[in-house]
């Protein structure tokens, strides 16, 4: 489809028309982050007389010549063979809006190489028209890891700062006093076209001063005074490739994990992580439920859930299926009295207690390293402020840049949000946000059919599960 066509499209249809056939675009210009999603819409009008309509969409990538198509449907049937390689299963075009006169195309898991230039190509029996609009790809350096490490040589320690993004940035390095610090940089392309960004500084180790390196979006990252105290020593520089590539199950108690945080500040993260998930533990284990509630809840999880159970096809999902995998979103839908809290509490229970838990031979939720559980029915702020209010996070995290680090890090955190209704403005937007950048962050959502509409269409019809309702006996 090229411009003459559509031109010709235009002359043909329209002197019989006596109303224009127009497509506006929803916004010029869209900015998303790697990895993360965007929905770009444009409007059509006059609206569809009948489904279909002899509707065609086109949506495609002009940047290059040939463009790329990147989706079409024709008369209600989706065309994928024409689609260009690199679109394939990241991108869909929310069908059920096309009755309103929106053409809206969701691109996830994005690319750097996805900015470029988008045209959409409305057609219907009304005529046809398109627009074009510009997607920018970003790549914040938003995780900075922290890497200290004594010199060979010399009374000296090696500080280094790492973190990937895009484009190339350059890293400011000042201690306490505000002093700039001569750094060297370098950067290494990475084979997701970001770059990665490595910069190291040489300090006296009797320096008692911390360092601040900060990257030109202005993420940055503090080496404190006390870690400079412990450097690894040279016996034991061994160790220091471990440390970039540790497990959580090198260390068998938060103790461990301590002791290993004197040696490397590295470890901070996964410390904070570890801490957090025993933190969490302990509140829920203080608004544990009445032992009779619990059988009650514990019956309901081994004999009607699994019957209740099902995804979008109506096929069984068993227990294990609720839990979301890295940096999935999954929606768990049913009417009231379905269960849905009694699974959201099954799972926070279940978490809590490990294999000592009545349901650990159907839900194994080992890989959680913290599940933070937010009542969606009381909400009144965004996303961070409630999740810290509700599990009185704030004794522990005390920026909502930390909080967000520890969500979307490591793909151990299973963000369970129970009741979710749309209509509250600061959670729905921020949710939203959180959702297109939430890395490996797992996410679980419950909801009553109808109560989030919006959502419901972000996340799609694969990773939606159903409860279906029974007589209600608990
Ligand atoms: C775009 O980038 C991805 C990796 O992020 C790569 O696999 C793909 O081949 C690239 N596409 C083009 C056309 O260069
Ligand atoms: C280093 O940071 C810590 C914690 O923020 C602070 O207490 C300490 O005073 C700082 N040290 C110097 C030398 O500025
Ligand atoms: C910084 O290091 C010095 C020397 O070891 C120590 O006396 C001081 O307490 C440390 N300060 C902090 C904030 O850790
Ligand atoms: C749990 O309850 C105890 C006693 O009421 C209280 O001291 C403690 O702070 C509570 N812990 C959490 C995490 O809420």
């Amino acid at each position: 489809m090229d411009w003459a066509f559509v031109l010709v499209l235009q002359i043909m249809i329209q002197p019989s028309l006596s109303v224009l056939f127009t497509v506006e675009a929803e916004q010029p210009q869209y900015i998303a982050e790697f990895g993360g999603e965007v929905v770009m819409g444009c409007r059509f009008q006059p609206k569809l007389l009948s489904p279909n309509d002899n509707l065609m969409v086109t949506w495609q990538r002009v940047t290059s010549s040939p463009a790329w198509e990147v989706y079409r449907i024709d008369n209600g049937v989706e065309q994928s063979a024409s689609q260009h390689p690199d679109y394939q299963g990241r991108v869909k075009l929310f069908t059920k809006e096309l009755a309103n006169g929106w053409a809206k195309l969701q691109i996830t898991r994005l690319r750097m190489n996805d900015s470029g230039t988008y045209q959409c190509l409305v057609k219907t029996r009304e005529g046809a028209d398109y627009k074009k609009i510009t997607l920018s790809v970003t790549a914040p350096y938003r995780t900075v890891t922290k890497h200290i490490q004594k010199a060979a040589e010399g009374n000296e320690v090696l500080l280094t700062c790492q973190s990937e993004g895009y484009p190339e940035s350059s890293v400011i390095w000042q201690d306490a006093h505000l002093q700039t610090i001569e750094a060297r940089t370098i950067a290494a392309p990475t084979p997701d076209q970001l770059f990665k960004v490595t910069s190291e500084i040489r300090v006296p180790s009797s320096e008692r001063n911390n360092y601040t390196c900060t990257f030109k979006d202005g993420h940055s990252a503090t080496l404190l005074n006390h870690s400079l105290q412990n450097p690894l020593l040279p016996s034991q520089q061994q160790n220091i490739k471990g440390f970039f590539f540790f497990t959580r199950s090198d260390f068998s108690s938060l103790n461990d994990c301590y002791k290993v945080i004197i040696w490397s500040d590295l470890l901070s993260a996964v410390c904070a992580e570890e801490d957090l998930g025993a933190f969490v533990k302990a509140h829920y284990s203080n608004s544990s439920f009445s032992s009779d509630a619990r059988r009650r809840m514990e019956a309901f999880g081994a004999e009607e859930l699994p019957q209740r159970l099902q995804n979008s096809e109506g096929k069984p999902v068993n227990l294990q299926g609720l839990l979301p995998e890295a940096g999935e979103t999954l929606f768990l839908e049913g009417p009231p009295g379905s269960g849905k809290t009694y699974v959201a509490h099954i799972l926070v229970s279940s978490w809590t207690e490990g294999p000592k838990h009545a349901l650990s031979h159907v839900l194994d939720l080992n890989t959680v390293r913290v599940l933070l559980y937010v009542d969606c029915s009381i909400v009144k702020r965004d996303l961070f402020q409630e999740t810290a209010d509700q599990l009185s996070l704030t004794k522990k995290i005390s920026t909502e840049d930390e909080l967000r680090t520890v969500l979307t890090r490591s793909g151990e955190v299973l963000l369970l949000l129970d009741g979710y209704r749309e209509g509250n403005q600061h959670f729905d937007e921020s949710l939203k946000r959180f959702l297109s950048q939430k890395g490996r962050c797992r996410v679980l959502v419950t909801a009553r059919p109808g109560d989030c509409p919006t959502f419901r269409d972000t996340v799609g019809t694969e990773k939606l599960l159903e409860l279906k309702t029974q007589t209600v006996k608990y």
